[in-house]
């Protein structure tokens, strides 16, 4: 019986320890190593080489080592009938929420202004807004952005979500559903998205959404990189709809040397770390859900393809 990690971008070391301690006779494997593919029995893997997951006969579940599950689900060689399993929880929605809180502080302090004041020596007062009055709007209310969106509230800041079953978050104003979108974004001057990448929300981030938020507000894209129309971004932000963005994930990563975002006054790029997986925080889950499925018990996490999430 053996373990195979895919993964074109995460080093094997951490898991491959994990997997000895919780199940020293399975051997583990790191593809294109597979050894034989018949015994091949769990797949753990984070943006695995497109095709890695064919001809896998036995193959039992697909452990998707972080919460986004986009990269698998768009793999066309992906084996129809074989569990998806995604990281919940496992130590990502506290860093994520960090990450908006400070992008969320940084507009609203005027961070950018002054570290561009101090390379000119310049002693200038800039006026205060007060966390009351910057309203933030969290888009994706699931595991991590619920945790986003009550960390920012509990400092001080209107704090609305949008969902898409519009599940009550203690704190937080809640908005459901198409309906529910224009409402949410009319309010929201700092936009967080946490949102699954999806057929239905590809895009989302773009010119309609930006048009309808008050006009100089922010966004804060921490979901995935084809969220964003990044011509619609940079529309936004050169004609003043938008005062600024950070983002963190991108449609290519790395983001090419070329691509204008890296040279943009208004953005901020950040390499994918809102919240990086840690074997530290996630190997229990994994080794929980292998030895559920060894039990014949139901595992965690499991991904609704036709939802996409
Ligand atoms: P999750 O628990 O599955 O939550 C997804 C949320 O999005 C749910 O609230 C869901 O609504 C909502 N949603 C999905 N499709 C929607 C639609 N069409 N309209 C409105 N709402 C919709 O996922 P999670 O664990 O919070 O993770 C969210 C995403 O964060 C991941 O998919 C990944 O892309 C991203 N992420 C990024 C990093 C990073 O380092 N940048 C790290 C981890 C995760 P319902 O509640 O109604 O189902
Ligand atoms: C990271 O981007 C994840 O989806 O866990």
């Amino acid at each position: 019986m053996t373990i195979l990690f895919c993964s074109d971008s995460e080093p094997p070391g951490p898991w491959r320890l994990a997997c000895a301690r919780a199940f020293p006779r399975m051997a583990f494997r790191t593809w294109p190593d597979t050894g034989a593919r018949d015994e091949i029995r769990y797949a753990l893997v984070w943006q695995q080489p497109p095709g890695s997951l064919a001809g896998l006969p036995n193959l039992k579940a697909i452990l998707v080592l972080g919460a986004g599950v986009d990269a698998v689900l768009s793999d066309a060689a992906l084996p129809a009938d074989v569990p998806v399993l995604r990281l919940v929880d496992a130590g990502l929605p506290g860093p994520m929420a960090e990450y908006a809180l400070y992008a969320v502080l940084h507009f609203q302090r005027r961070m950018a202004d002054y570290f561009q004041q101090q390379r000119a020596a310049l002693w200038r007062r800039r006026e205060e807004m007060l966390a009351r009055q910057w309203r933030v709007g969290v888009m994706g209310l699931g595991v991590i952005g619920a945790t986003v969106a009550r960390r920012i509230a509990a400092q001080g800041f209107p704090v609305a979500g949008w969902s898409r079953s519009g599940k009550s978050v203690e704190g937080v104003e809640v908005h459901a559903g198409t309906a529910g979108l224009d409402p949410f974004l009319a309010r929201s001057r700092v936009l967080v998205n946490v949102l699954p990448l999806t057929s239905q929300t590809r895009g989302i981030l773009g010119g309609r959404t930006f048009a309808a938020m008050p006009r100089g507000g922010y966004v804060v894209n921490i979901g995935r990189g084809a969220h964003v129309v990044d011509a619609d971004l940079i529309a936004a932000l050169d004609s003043g709809q938008l005062a600024g963005a950070m983002l963190d994930v991108f449609e290519q990563e790395p983001l090419p040397v070329a691509h204008p975002f890296w040279r943009h006054p208004a953005i901020i790029v950040t390499p994918h770390v809102a919240a990086p997986t840690l074997a530290s925080e996630s190997e229990s889950q994994v080794v929980e859900n292998i030895r559920r499925l060894e039990r014949g018990e139901p595992p965690l996490g499991v991904v609704d393809r036709d939802r996409g999430y």
